[in-house]
């Protein structure tokens, strides 16, 4: 390989296939489920659900005490505990809809609490949530119980209900520790206050760390990222985080209050990217798929290694299960067969939980060639690499076609971003900031529909 083959030039693959590309939290995209299809395919999908079969459940709560001008989120500020209760409420009926629908208690091998800010709820209704959980799902022993934190909510109460909830692992956001990018974003955290909370957490018990990062920020120069990536380390968590931020005021309209002119440059962000993830690096973490980066002995990093890791709506995972159970609005099921995902606006969900109907909205229902397809994607975003004897083992002969698309790309890939060796699709290590773009080759959706997504770097 010759050293000029090796230099990518970023520029040129972004105009080539479009700066923007989805993140493949999964497969279809969520833009291309289908409205209304939801509550059929609820239904369908949830008796074809096996009692042998492991399940992850996600449960989402839309609420924050604050809204940050960056947030991508489904959430809501709310000022007012009440609608938070009423919310819990509904949760509670729709997980206990769904144990009656099946008949049965499957069982629970990790659960994820996102949001919002899961860590606004008070300690008596986690303690409700937990019950309800556990008389819907037989937990398993090792179950992994993890929560998204924002170390501002945190009290004695807090840590008394993720204790009830028996949390294994906090992800607790940082973004940025500078206070003009933290102006500018409109989140003031010290660092004082986050390595407080860390320290009550580890008391609590608790045996997992995430930490998360965000580059492209308003006002974020390399001074400013180097400085935060160096106290996260200090902070000695299992793993970090390190996300481009997506600036889409489109969709997002409280973004609008960032200003364009203060966000870095694609370049910019580029060398942001990398700079960060070098940092962390010579800090003692291992690089985990695209953003993500752990000890070496944090089970991600065993899955990183060992290619067993998974990729869904939460980002990077060890858990090995097919199917996620979303609770909520806006959360989404995954089934073998398809996706589902419950109506977003918080009202309506309750009003469809009041009157005992599916939340579920919009839905897809996989084909052969999607499956193929998520499994190509999944591999390429977890891996950089697609095993190409792997995939003909998996799909056996309905795999030939993608097996000869995937040597087809790799032919005519003009910037050098990929190579086949010894029967694997490889991303060259210089373009895995580019995975994505790479990954949207295999995408039959993406140019079908009006989705808009995040920058590709
Ligand atoms: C639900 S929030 C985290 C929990 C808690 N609410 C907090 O803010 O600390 C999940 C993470 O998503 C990331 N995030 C939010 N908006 C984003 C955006 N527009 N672009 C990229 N990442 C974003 C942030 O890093 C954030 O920590
Ligand atoms: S970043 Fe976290 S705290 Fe801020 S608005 Fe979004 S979900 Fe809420």
């Amino acid at each position: 390989m010759t050293a000029l083959a090796t230099a990518i030039d970023h520029r040129a693959v972004l105009a080539r296939y479009g700066a923007e590309v989805p993140r493949y939290t999964s497969y279809p995209t969520a833009p291309h489920f289908s409205q209304g299809a939801g509550p059929h395919l609820w239904g369908e999908l949830c008796g074809g659900l096996d009692h042998a079969e492991p399940v992850s459940v996600y449960l989402h709560i839309p609420f924050c005490d604050r809204l940050c001008w960056f947030c991508g989120c489904h959430t809501k500020q709310t000022r007012r505990y009440d609608p938070v209760e009423a919310y819990v409420g509904s949760l509670i009926a729709e997980i206990a809809a769904f144990r009656r629908r099946l008949g049965f208690s499957p069982r629970l091998g990790a659960l994820h609490l996102g949001g919002g800010s899961p860590s606004f709820v008070r300690a008596d209704d986690v303690k409700r949530l937990s019950e309800a959980l556990h008389a819907a799902f037989d937990f398993a022993a090792d179950a992994e119980i993890s929560v998204e934190i924002d170390p501002s909510d945190v009290t004695d109460e807090t840590l008394s209900g993720l204790r009830a909830l028996e949390v294994t692992r906090a992800s607790i956001g940082v973004q940025d520790f500078d206070p003009a990018v933290q102006a500018a974003i409109n989140r003031p955290q010290s660092f004082e206050r986050t390595r407080e909370v860390i320290t009550q957490l580890r008391a609590s018990g608790l045996v997992s760390i995430n930490l998360d990062i965000l580059y492209g920020l308003p006002l974020q120069t390399p001074e400013r990222l180097d400085a935060t990536v160096e106290k996260v380390i200090t902070l000695e968590p299992e793993r970090v985080a390190l996300f481009g931020y997506a600036h889409v005021p489109h969709v997002k309209k409280h973004q609008t209050m960032i200003r364009q002119e203060d966000l870095p440059g694609p370049e910019a962000r580029l060398a942001d990217a990398a700079r960060a993830s070098h940092a962390l690096q010579s800090g003692g973490f291992e690089p985990i798929g695209i953003d993500h980066f752990a000890r070496h002995g944090d089970p991600l990093a065993k899955a990183a290694r060992g290619g067993t890791l998974r990729r869904n709506f939460q980002g990077y995972t060890a858990d090995p299960c097919d199917t996620l159970i979303g609770f909520g609005a806006s959360a989404i099921s995954r089934f073998t067969g398809g996706y589902v995902q419950n109506t977003v606006p918080t009202g309506l969900y309750q009003g469809r939980i009041a009157a005992g109907e599916p939340a579920a909205e919009r839905g897809y229902r996989m084909s052969q060639d999607d499956v193929i397809r998520a499994h190509i994607i999944e591999r390429l975003m977890c891996d950089f690499a697609l095993d190409l004897d792997d995939l003909k083992r998996c799909f056996g002969a309905p795999a030939d076609p993608y097996v000869r698309e995937a040597l087809r790309l790799a032919a005519s890939d003009p910037d050098g971003l990929v190579k086949v060796e010894d029967r694997r699709f490889v991303i060259r290590p210089e373009a895995r900031s580019l995975a994505r773009t790479v990954a949207s080759w295999f995408d039959a959706h993406l140019q079908s529909g009006e989705a808009r997504y995040s920058k590709a770097v």
